[in-house]
C-alpha cells in the first residue's frame, strides 16, 4: 500500500507544477483570451490536486504540498510547447498508477484526471496553432509585449512580498482543510488567498515584472488550536506588510489591490479569533500568547 501512496504523491507534486506553471504562463501573456484558457485549465489541476490529497488523508496519509520542478521561462510558443509535454508525462504516469491499485475510488479518481489532462493536451495544441497562425498574421506588424505602468524596483519587491506570502497563506489553508476534513472555512480562506496570489502576480506582469512564484510553508501544524493560532499570526503579519506597502506604493491601482486584500485578511483574522475562542471554550483552556503568559506566571 505504501507503493501506492508514495505514487499518489508525486502526482499530487506534478499537479501542484502544473498548477503554478499554468498560472506563470497565463502571466506571461497580455493576450486575454489565452490568458484565460491557461487560467481555467489552471484551476481543473488545482481540483486534480484537491481530489488526491483528499483521497490520502481518507487514507491515514499527511497532505502533500511538494511541488515538482517547473518549466518557467521561454517563449510563449515554447513554454506552451511544455505544456502539451507536461500534459503527455501526466497521462502516462496516471496510466502506470492506476495499474498499481486495486483501490476502486482511486481509480475511478485516475479515470477522471486522465480525461481531463488528454482535454487539456488537446485544448493546448490548438492554443499553439493559434500562436502560429496569430504570430504569422502579426509578423508585418510585429506589436511589443504590453507596457502598464511603470512600477519601481522597490515597489515591485512589496508585491513579490506580498505574492510569497499569499503562496504561502494558500497552501496552509489548503492543508488545513485536508486535516480537518473539509473546513468550510479553510476552503474559504485558501480560495480568497487564491484570488490575491493571483491579483498580485498579475499586476506584476502587467508592469514588466517576472512573479516569483515561491512560497514558504514550513512544518504545518495540524492540531485544531495549533492551526488556527499560526494561521493567526500569518494573517497578522499580512495585515502588517500590506498596511505599510499600501502607504508606500504610488500606484493607484496596486494600491487598491492591497486595499483589498487588507479587507480580507482582516476579516480572516476576526474568523480565526473567533475560531480560536470556540475551540479554547471547548477545552476549557487559554490558547493566546498572553494567556499562555498568564498560566506561566501563575505556575511561578
Ligand atoms: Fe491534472
Ligand atoms: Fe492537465
Ligand atoms: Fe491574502
Ligand atoms: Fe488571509
Amino acid at each position: 500500500m505504501t507503493e501506492i501512496f508514495e505514487a499518489v504523491r508525486k502526482d499530487i507534486a506534478d499537479e501542484h507544477a502544473a498548477i503554478i506553471q499554468y498560472l506563470y504562463h497565463a502571466y506571461s501573456t497580455p493576450d486575454e483570451e489565452i490568458r484565460g484558457k491557461l487560467e481555467s485549465i489552471a484551476r481543473d489541476e488545482m481540483r486534480h490536486f484537491k481530489w488526491l490529497n483528499e483521497w490520502l488523508v481518507k487514507h491515514g496519509q499527511k497532505p502533500a504540498i511538494e511541488r515538482s520542478s517547473l518549466v518557467s521561462t521561454g517563449t510563449l510558443k515554447s513554454l506552451i510547447e511544455a505544456d502539451i509535454k507536461a500534459e503527455i508525462d501526466a497521462i502516462s504516469q496516471y496510466i502506470d498508477h492506476k495499474a498499481m491499485t486495486d483501490d476502486k475510488e482511486l481509480i475511478a479518481l485516475i479515470d477522471r484526471i486522465i480525461a481531463d489532462e488528454r482535454s487539456h493536451r488537446t485544448e493546448f495544441e490548438k492554443l499553439l496553432e493559434e500562436l502560429e497562425s496569430k504570430a504569422s498574421a502579426e509578423s508585418d506588424n510585429p506589436s511589443g509585449p504590453s507596457e502598464g505602468p511603470a512600477l519601481g524596483a522597490h515597489e515591485a519587491a512589496l508585491l513579490q512580498q506580498a505574492l510569497e506570502h499569499e503562496y504561502t497563506s494558500l497552501l496552509q489553508y489548503l492543508y488545513h482543510y485536508f486535516t480537518t476534513g473539509g473546513s468550510d472555512e479553510y476552503e474559504d480562506f485558501s480560495i480568497d488567498e487564491m484570488k490575491h496570489f493571483g491579483w498580485f502576480a498579475e499586476a506584476l506582469a502587467e508592469r514588466g515584472y517576472q512573479p516569483l512564484l515561491e512560497h514558504k510553508v514550513g512544518e504545518v501544524k495540524t492540531a485544531p488550536e495549533d492551526a488556527a493560532k499560526s494561521n493567526l499570526s500569518l494573517e497578522e503579519e499580512a495585515i502588517r506588510k500590506f498596511s505599510e506597502a499600501r502607504e508606500k506604493i504610488r500606484d493607484g491601482e496596486v494600491k487598491e489591490i492591497f486595499e483589498l486584500a487588507l479587507e480580507h485578511e482582516n476579516y480572516h483574522a476576526f474568523s480565526l479569533k473567533k475560531m480560536l475562542e470556540k475551540l479554547e471554550k471547548a477545552s476549557g483552556k487559554k490558547f493566546t500568547v498572553g494567556s499562555l503568559k498568564e498560566l506561566k506566571d501563575k505556575e511561578k
